[in-house]
């Protein structure tokens, strides 16, 4: 059978130390903060024809998160990079920037050095933000529906002054002495509701193209966005069924804004605790979850949620209407919404719901289990039409990383639906573009 392509991503975040993972004796927690560990696993990446290393990013830290494990505390994401476009000559490089928390100038000028110093591969994962409003006391923290519109009115900014002093400007006429076309290079004169900029960039943009820009949070006002903007949506969707309906949206919606469907890639998270055989790698994922014990448990469901769990009746199942809408603002709504589908589905009870991964881990597909197993269900979700790609998320310990480009990966390839040799070499955007249409 002739397959679709995938398009095959890995994240540079220390994910393989989250939980109680990085207790393990061979976790190389001591390297979290040491770039070389990340540029040896982007080679390594690169080297088996992965399309893309992808870096998330938050600005924020709960000190008292720090006496357990590393949480969010992580180095710059463009910074780290940045050494991965230096030791690396074709893998994509996905960092992330927000919205919320940066202006477009240096969004803008970020981004087209990124996409310079690495000869095309620079991607932009687009966030709204998940906290760290305190961090940048300048500007208020919006609520997420206006987040998405200024995330919209930065995406215009930022995109006009990539256009404001084209590459195309550059002379560099030494018998003349013009350097550049003036007449090319255009202030931008943004005057809008979120930012005022005058401009232009002050860097010449486009000399290896576009930036694709990917997008992360599916609540409606998120899919409405990366319907008109995204290239690719980095989504969390723990079900099959969940992703197929986010993948019809999105194409969908992208049809509805004069797009083509297939302008829009479907690249779910994939945790993956791998092992040489199931036992150990189910052992791998429990010892990851030890230090969750029921009130940490409890914490995080009210925290997703945003009320209280406490009354919770915990000698039947649960149903929808035990979960008010929530009293606090909640942090994701994609989140949110995820768990409240888990318990309008499973009905489970109180015990059930505290061992979901939804609730645990993340929200994001999981896969416990061996290299095999992971390539088959890989590949039923691709024929199932529900993706366009992954980006994998190891868990557990840096064996999951390895297997998955050493095993998950060749056996992709050897099915028919990773790139060809042909395509390496390519940017980012043309890598995401490969991918046949369909
Ligand atoms: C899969 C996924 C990944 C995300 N990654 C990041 C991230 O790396 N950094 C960040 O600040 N926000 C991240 N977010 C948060 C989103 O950018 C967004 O701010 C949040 O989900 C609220 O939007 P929503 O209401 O559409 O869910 C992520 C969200 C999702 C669903």
């Amino acid at each position: 059978m002739t397959r679709r392509h995938l398009i095959a991503g890995l994240s540079l975040a220390s994910t393989w130390l989250s939980g109680s993972a990085w207790r393990r004796a061979d976790s190389q927690v001591e390297r979290h903060h040491d770039v070389d560990l990340y540029v040896a696993l982007a080679q390594r990446a690169e080297q088996a024809g992965l399309d893309f290393v992808f870096r998330p990013d938050t600005v924020f830290l709960d000190p008292l998160s720090q006496a357990q494990g590393p949480g969010t505390s992580a180095m710059d994401p463009t910074l780290l990079l940045t050494c991965v476009a230096r030791a690396t000559r074709h893998i994509g490089l996905v960092t992330t920037i927000s919205t919320s928390f940066q202006e477009p100038f240096h969004i803008a000028r970020t981004l087209e050095s990124l996409q310079l110093i690495s000869g095309g591969r620079a991607g932009w994962n687009l966030v709204t933000g998940l906290e760290g409003q305190d961090n940048f006391g300048h500007r208020p923290f919006l609520e997420a529906g206006a987040r998405y519109r200024q995330a919209e009115e930065s995406l215009q900014v930022v995109q006009a002054l990539l256009r404001s002093y084209p590459d195309q400007a550059l002379r560099q006429d030494r018998s003349s002495g013009l350097y550049a076309d003036t007449r090319a290079i255009r202030p931008i004169e943004h005057q809008g509701t979120y930012f005022q900029v005058r401009g232009p960039l002050s860097l010449p943009a486009g000399r290896h193209g576009r930036i694709p820009v990917f997008q992360a949070g599916a609540s409606e006002d998120g899919r409405g966005f990366a319907a008109r903007h995204a290239d690719a949506v980095f989504a969390a969707t723990p079900t099959l069924e969940a992703a197929r309906e986010l993948r019809t949206e999105l194409r969908q919606g992208a049809l509805q804004n004069g797009r083509a469907a297939h302008d829009i890639r479907m690249l779910p998270g994939l945790s993956l605790y791998l092992a040489d055989s199931q036992s150990e790698a189910q052992a791998l994922f429990e010892q990851a979850q030890v230090h969750l014990g029921r009130a940490q448990r409890l914490a995080k469901l009210a925290s997703i949620l945003g009320i209280a769990v406490d009354g919770l009746p915990t000698n039947r199942r649960l149903g929808p209407d035990d979960f008010p809408e929530p009293l606090l603002p909640v942090r994701s709504r994609t989140h949110a919404e995820l768990v409240r589908r888990h318990i309008a589905d499973h009905r489970p009870t109180l015990n059930a719901l505290l061992e979901a991964p939804e609730v645990v881990a993340s929200a994001h597909w999981q896969i416990v289990g061996t290299p095999e197993k992971a390539a088959e269900e890989i590949l039923a979700w691709l024929d199932a039409d529900a993706i366009d790609g992954v980006i994998a998320l190891p868990g557990g310990s840096l064996g999951s990383a390895e297997l998955f480009i050493h095993a998950v990966v060749p056996a992709l390839r050897s099915a028919g639906c990773l790139a060809t040799q042909d395509s390496v070499g390519l940017g980012l955007l043309q890598r995401l573009q490969g991918a046949r249409p369909t």
